[in-house]
C-alpha cells in the first residue's frame, strides 16, 4: 500500500475549506496593564474564548511539550512551527547540542574534524549570539565549546559576538560579554590566543531571516571577513558599554565594532586557511550568512574577498539545501509532516505571512525544509515586509495584506487549507513599545476577523491558535510576579517571548454538530494541532502523532 495514505475519519467529512491562523507571539496571561493583548480591542479573538470549553482552550507552548531541554524554556517560532506542522514533538537543537557537548560526541563528528584541521595553521572563528535565552543559541554552550576546541588543539580562537536584548533584557549583552571574557582571559592563561574580534547587535549585524534585507548579512560580513566596522575598540565591553550610549542603541541594533590592537590593526578578520563554526542551533538567522560563507557563486552583495575556510554550522540549516554541507550536531529528523502527508493526500494548500514569518508556516511547519512537496497542489504566497524599520514604527505591519491574500485564496475555493501566520505580536512584542504592541494585537485582531468572514462565506472551517506568548506578558517579573524595577525605578521590559500557554479555537458552519474539544488531553500542547486539523479535513492522523485535541459526540 501507499504509506501516505491518510484513513478516512470514521465520522468527519472531506471537502471542507479549514484555516490555519497561527497569531506569532500570542500567549495566554491575566489580564493587567502589561497584557498589551488584554488592554487591547480584540473583539475577535475575546468572542472565540466564550466558546470554551468546547471550542476554545489552552495549549502548551514552551519548554518539553516543543522539544526544549527544560520547563523553564520559553516557546519560540522554530520549535513552535515545527511542533505544529509536524504533529511531533523532536528533541530540538537546544537540547541535541547540550547532549553532543555533555558526551563529547561532538568532537568526534565529520564537522569538529574538518574544522580541527585548520587548528595547526588557522585561526578558529565562533560566530553566533551572545545569549542565554535559548533560542537561537546559549552562552554556556558557547562557553563548553571554547575550552574544548582549545582541549582539541585550537591556538587561535577569534569571537565574532552577536548581541541579543530580543530574547533577553535589553543590556544584558554587559554581562554576557564579561563572562565571555573570563572564559577567553583562562584560556589565554592556559597558551590559547583566544579574544573577540568583532561585534554587533543581532537585528543589525548577521542575523536577518528569510532575505529580508541583506545589509544586515554585509555589515557582519565587512566586521568578520574583513575586518572593517564604522567602531574600533580595544576592548569587547568597553564597546558595547560606549555603543550603548549612541542614540536610539539597544543590545538589539548595536553598532558593528571590530576589535583593535595597539597598532589599530583588527585583531581577528577571517583570512585563508582558518576554520569558521557558526554557533546558532536556530537555522533562520544564520541561513544567510551560511550562503555568503559556502556558496562559490554568490551575488547578494560584494563580499570584497572571499577566505578559503573551512566551514561548518553548529547544525544543518537547512536540510532540503544540505546547507552548511558540514555541521558540528545532525538536526532533529522532522520528517513525515503534515504538511507532506496532506498534499499527498491530495490537500491543496496555501500558506502566507510576511517576509519576517514567511518560513515560518513554509520552512519551520515542513519541518526545516525549503521549497514545495507538490507545486501543482501548493501555493506559498510572502508578502514583502518593511525593512529598515523597526516594527513599533508600523505596529500593522503586513496583516492586512495577508489577511487579504489569504482571503482571496479562500474565496476562490482552489484551496483545501489555508495557513497563514500573522506576526504583529510577536514582532511588535520585541521591541519592548508597549503601546505599539496594544495597536499590533489590534490589526491581528483585524485580520482574524477578515479570514474568519471568508470562512463563513464558503461554510469551511477555522482553527485559530498561536505559536508561543509574547505580547501576553511586557514586563519582566519576580518569582511572584510582580512587576520587576530597575536602579531608576523604571519597570523592566520585558522584549521576549514568555512560558505561558496559548489559545486554540475552532469553529465555522463546516465543522459539524458534536464536535468538541476531548477533556482528556488537559497537558496538550501545539504538538497535538496537527491531528487535530487533519481530522477537520476528514482524515486520521498516523498512529504516532500526538493525539487529537477534538472528539466528536453523538448528540
Ligand atoms: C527572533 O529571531 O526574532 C527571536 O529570537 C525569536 O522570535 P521568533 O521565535 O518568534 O521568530
Ligand atoms: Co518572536
Amino acid at each position: 500500500g501507499d504509506a501516505w495514505k491518510l484513513k478516512d475519519h470514521p465520522k468527519l467529512p472531506k471537502g471542507k475549506t479549514v484555516a490555519v491562523i497561527v497569531l506569532d507571539g500570542w500567549g495566554e496571561a491575566k489580564p493587567n496593564e502589561y497584557n498589551a493583548i488584554s488592554v487591547a480591542e480584540t473583539p475577535v479573538m475575546d468572542s472565540l474564548k466564550k466558546g470554551a470549553p468546547e471550542h476554545w482552550r489552552l495549549i502548551k507552548a514552551h519548554g518539553n511539550a516543543v522539544g526544549l531541554p527544560t520547563e523553564d524554556d520559553m516557546g519560540n517560532s522554530e520549535v513552535g512551527h515545527n511542533a505544529l506542522g509536524a504533529g511531533r514533538i523532536f528533541a530540538q537543537g537546544a537540547k541535541l547540542v547540550d547532549q553532543a557537548l555533555a558526551s563529547g560526541k561532538i568532537y568526534e563528528g565529520e564537522g569538529f574534524k574538518y574544522i580541527k584541521e585548520c587548528f595547526d595553521k588557522g585561526t578558529l572563528h565562533l560566530i553566533g549570539l551572545l545569549s542565554d535565552g535559548g533560542v537561537h543559541s546559549r552562552l554556556d554552550q558557547l562557553l563548553l565549546l571554547l575550552k574544548g576546541a582549545a582541549e582539541h588543539g585550537a591556538k587561535r580562537i577569534r569571537v565574532h559576538a552577536l548581541t541579543d536584548g530580543r530574547d533577553v533584557l535589553d543590556g544584558s549583552s554587559v554581562g554576557f560579554m564579561e563572562t565571555l571574557e573570563n572564559t577567553l582571559a583562562k584560556l589565554r592563561e592556559q597558551g590559547v590566543d583566544a579574544r573577540v574580534a568583532s561585534g554587533g547587535g543581532r537585528m543589525y549585524v548577521t542575523m536577518d531571516r528569510y532575505e529580508n534585507d541583506w545589509d544586515v548579512v554585509k555589515r557582519g560580513w565587512d566586521a568578520q571577513v574583513r575586518g572593517e566596522a564604522p567602531f574600533k575598540f580595544k576592548d569587547p565591553v568597553e564597546a558595547i558599554k560606549k555603543l550603548r550610549q549612541e542614540p536610539n542603541a539597544n543590545d538589539q541594533y548595536l553598532a558593528p565594532f571590530v576589535i583593535v590592537d595597539d597598532k589599530a590593526k583588527p585583531v581577528g578578520p577571517i583570512l585563508d586557511g582558518d576554520a569558521v563554526v557558526t554557533f546558532n542551533f536556530r537555522a533562520d538567522r544564520m541561513v544567510m550568512l551560511a550562503k555568503a560563507l559556502e556558496y562559490e557563486n554568490f551575488d547578494k552583495f560584494d563580499r570584497v574577498r572571499v577566505p578559503k575556510i573551512h566551514f561548518a554550522g553548529m547544525l544543518q540549516y537547512d536540510g532540503e539545501l544540505k546547507l552548511p554541507s558540514k555541521y558540528l550536531v545532525s538536526p532533529p529528523e522532522i520528517g513525515r509532516t503534515s504538511g507532506e502527508y496532506l498534499v499527498r493526500n491530495g490537500i491543496r494548500t496555501f500558506a502566507c505571512s510576511e517576509t519576517v514569518k514567511f518560513g515560518h508556516v513554509t520552512f519551520f511547519w515542513n519541518g526545516n525544509r525549503s521549497g514545495y512537496f507538490d507545486e501543482k497542489l501548493e501555493e506559498y504566497v510572502e508578502i514583502p515586509s518593511d525593512s529598515g524599520i523597526t516594527f513599533n514604527v508600523k505596529p500593522k505591519m503586513q496583516a492586512l495584506e495577508i489577511a487579504e491574500r489569504t482571503r482571496d485564496a479562500i474565496l476562490s475555493h482552489k484551496f483545501d487549507q489555508v495557513r497563514l501566520n500573522i506576526p504583529n505580536g510577536d514582532m511588535v512584542g520585541h521591541t519592548g513599545d508597549i503601546k505599539a504592541t496594544i495597536e499590533a494585537c489590534k490589526a491581528a485582531d483585524d485580520g482574524v476577523k477578515m479570514i474568519l468572514d471568508a470562512i463563513e462565506q464558503v461554510g469551511g472551517i477555522y482553527l485559530v491558535t498561536a505559536d508561543h506568548g509574547n505580547a501576553e506578558d511586557m514586563v519582566k517579573r519576580n518569582k511572584k510576579g510582580e512587576p520587576l524595577l530597575d536602579k531608576n525605578g523604571n519597570i523592566q521590559i520585558l522584549t521576549s517571548h514568555t512560558c505561558e500557554p496559548v489559545p486554540i479555537a475552532i469553529g465555522g458552519p463546516g465543522l459539524i454538530p458534536g464536535v468538541r474539544f476531548r477533556t482528556d488531553l488537559p497537558t496538550g500542547g501545539l504538538a497535538n494541532v496537527a491531528a487535530t486539523f487533519m481530522n477537520l479535513h476528514g482524515f486520521e492522523a498516523p498512529s504516532d502523532y500526538e493525539p487529537t485535541l477534538i472528539e466528536v459526540v453523538d448528540n
